[in-house]
């Protein structure tokens, strides 16, 4: 079975390459108890979900509307019927915020770190999309400000993007994301919780670097459901435009592969041998080190990676249930395309990959690992 992959660029799709997904006959590599107190992820609503009908009007509040995820959500939410003037977006990036102001959508500047600007925001709204903000280890107060400030607005769902398996998972990025759903619980709003695995982006990113030196990583034979932003975004609009998630947790990817995977596809699609090295997870943070990563950042890649190895970022089919389609690719789109080595998504990958790193360390600057 082949699920193919698509680069969303500048609003132009393309065919990028497509990894080999396990058969359904093989047994998922580890199971996550569900949280007692929620309805379980992997069940999905057994209620028929019914889109809220046309004219009732809703005041959708996205926070990171300005970065690469939220204004996914915000397009999402448009190409669902939303009326502009029912979104708000929030960021602090005021270029960005002018942008999306020039699209009709309302926005509001607001910081995680300033309480009175994010009540301002908040006024009036029905639904928080909550974006999880992208500054690790300052995340437990900025996003205890965000939740303060919903339940003071009276919020009538809260909508968290979270990390896979959030409640279990040992990987310290799960640690703000786990206190996060703690705090929207103990605000007694009821919530929807997206717990996202990685964005394919983080690997895409990274192509040219891969050609070059190859994948390198401490994941082991881990799998990772990496799935696209537009894909997360889609869900997200999904569940803020539909009835049946409220207090629903849902553990969302695409289909998992292995970092070994991942090298071959890459080898298949440009010709060009490119092979995995696992390392132990000190050497791997030396040689991020060594790339020019913070000491602090390389060594929260390396960790991650290890989660990843213990299946922390593996998940089941929620985000196909949403979407109603396999997340990337759309139903009916190519898979494999030979002459794949002259597309033009794989020039484009290559263009926005960072060259001149060791091995797999060539890290997105536009995507952080802030997981
Ligand atoms: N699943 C994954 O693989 C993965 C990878 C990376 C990150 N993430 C998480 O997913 C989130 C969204 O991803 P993304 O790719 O859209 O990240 P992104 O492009 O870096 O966007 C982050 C957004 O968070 C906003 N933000 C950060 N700190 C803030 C603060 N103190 N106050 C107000 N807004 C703040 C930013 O606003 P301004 O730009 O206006 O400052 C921006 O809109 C990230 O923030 C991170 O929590 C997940």
């Amino acid at each position: 079975m082949i699920a193919s992959a698509y680069l969303f660029d500048g609003g132009t799709e393309s065919a990028l390459w497509a990894v080999p997904t396990p058969s359904p006959s093989i047994s998922p590599a580890f199971s996550v108890p569900e949280p007692g107190s929620d309805v379980p992820s992997s069940g999905l609503p057994q209620r028929k979900l019914t889109v809220q009908p046309q004219g009732a009007r809703m005041s959708i509040v996205v926070t990171g509307a300005t970065g690469q995820l939220g204004r996914l959500i915000v397009a999402a939410l448009r190409e669902r019927g939303v009326p502009a003037g029912d979104i708000v977006a929030v960021g602090r990036n005021t270029d960005r915020l002018a942008e999306l102001a020039g699209q009709g959508v309302v926005t509001r500047r607001a910081d995680y770190d300033d309480p009175d600007s994010l009540r301002a925001a908040f006024a009036d709204a029905d639904k928080l999309m909550f974006v999880s903000g992208s500054e690790v280890g300052r995340r437990r107060p900025q996003h205890r400000n965000v939740v303060t400030a919903a339940r003071e607005a009276g919020v009538g769902l809260v909508v968290y993007t979270s990390i896979a398996h959030a409640d279990t998972a040992g990987m310290r990025l799960a640690g703000e994301h786990r206190d996060t759903e703690g705090y929207v619980r103990e605000a007694g709003l009821p919530y929807v919780f997206l717990r996202n695995s990685w964005y394919l982006e983080n690997y895409i990113d990274q192509l040219d670097a891969y050609r070059k030196q190859g994948v390198a990583g401490a994941a082991g034979d881990g799998r990772v459901s990496a799935a696209t932003r537009a894909d997360y975004a889609e869900a997200a609009a999904v569940v803020l435009t539909s009835d049946g998630h409220e207090n629903r947790v849902y553990e969302l990817g695409g289909a998992p592969f292995t970092l070994t995977e991942l090298a071959a596809e890459v080898t298949r699609q440009t010709g060009e041998k490119v092979g995995y090295t696992d390392l132990p997870a000190d050497r791997y943070t030396e040689v991020l080190i060594a790339a020019g990563l913070p000491e602090g950042y390389a060594a929260v890649l390396a960790d991650s990676d290890l989660g990843l190895a213990r299946g922390e970022l593996e998940v089941g089919d929620d985000l196909a249930t949403l979407l109603g389609r396999t997340p990337t690719p759309a139903p009916g789109r190519p898979g494999r395309r030979s002459g794949a080595r002259r597309s033009p998504g794989l020039r484009r990958a290559r263009r926005a990959a960072s060259p001149g790193r060791p091995p797999g360390s060539a890290r997105s600057r536009r995507s952080p690992p802030s997981g």
